[in-house]
């Protein structure tokens, strides 16, 4: 082949841009590169406006001397430095949210639960540029810090947020996706199916069994069909030359996930 591609992104900092700064698994800081601007960790002072114009991935060194790495963050980098004042779906759960309901580029989702927008965030950087996710939240406190996370994450505009109990209506209709982030997730199947297009796609974040059962029952008897449930269990590895195991440590519960895809009755 020999054929050498190089591609024209942009590849360096710019003032006003996120960096996370890495030194190492459990310390690591996600902050904004400009001017004047400084991170003070215990290994030192770090100069941010240095990394304006410098590489992604380039080496910083702290006032007591310790190398710390500069690098363009992740979705996830972001979603999981957010402020976070509810509890959050993780990415574990983010990934099979995502296959199994589709989203991608162009797709109309509507959400109940906003919460601190995390799962709201990756949606909208998944549908962009033509979609849009259409997100309610009883609780106004909440709604704030879910904008304010979504205008760090520079996806606001994909965003529409509602202060509304959705139990009270969805104002949305023909949405390819529902996502269900409540506490009685069973209460708002009508609204969804509603709101859904026909075939449309709903997922559901539970922590416990019980809300998984009531849930389950309300989408039987609403006509959805290809309805599951699953947990997905997640073991990191501890890999080191000839000494690789699993970690010692693990999360040993996040949420469980239902799917459901609407369907319809035709008139004969
Ligand atoms: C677990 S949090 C959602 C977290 C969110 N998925 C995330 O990743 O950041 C659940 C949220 O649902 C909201 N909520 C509960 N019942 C609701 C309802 N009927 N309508 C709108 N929001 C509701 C709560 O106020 C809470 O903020």
């Amino acid at each position: 082949m020999g054929l050498l591609v190089v591609s024209s992104k942009k590849r360096g900092f710019e003032e006003g841009e996120y960096a996370l700064v890495y030194l190492d698994k459990k310390r690591r800081w996600l902050v904004k590169v400009a001017k004047g601007g400084k991170l003070h960790t215990h290994a030192g002072i770090v100069d941010l406006a240095s990394l304006v114009g410098r590489p992604y991935g380039c080496s910083l060194e702290s006032t007591l001397g310790n190398r710390l790495w500069a690098l363009k963050p992740t979705m996830e980098d972001f979603l999981m430095k957010v402020e976070r004042p509810t509890q959050v779906v993780y990415p574990k759960d983010l990934g099979l949210i995502v296959v199994k309901t589709g989203i991608s580029s162009g797709s109309i989702v509507v959400e109940a639960g906003t919460g601190s927008g995390v799962l709201t965030g990756l949606m909208a950087n998944l549908v962009r540029p033509d979609g849009h996710i259409y997100s309610f939240e009883a609780r106004p406190e909440f709604l704030k810090v879910a904008k304010k996370n979504l205008e760090k994450m520079g996806l606001l505009q994909y965003v529409t947020l509602a202060e509304k109990d959705a139990k009270e209506g969805l104002d949305v209709k023909d949405a390819d996706v529902g996502i269900v982030d409540v506490g009685d997730p069973w209460s708002l199947v009508k609204p969804f199916s509603e709101s859904l297009a026909p075939s449309g796609v709903l997922a559901a974040v539970s922590p416990t069994m019980n809300q998984v059962e009531k849930l389950v029952a309300e989408l039987l008897a609403q006509g959805f069909v290809d309805v599951e449930s699953m947990e997905l269990i997640l073991r990191g590895l501890e890999a080191r030359p000839n000494m690789t195991r699993p970690s010692m440590m693990m999360v040993g519960h996040t949420a469980y996930l239902t799917f459901a895809r609407k369907t319809i009755l035709e008139k004969e």
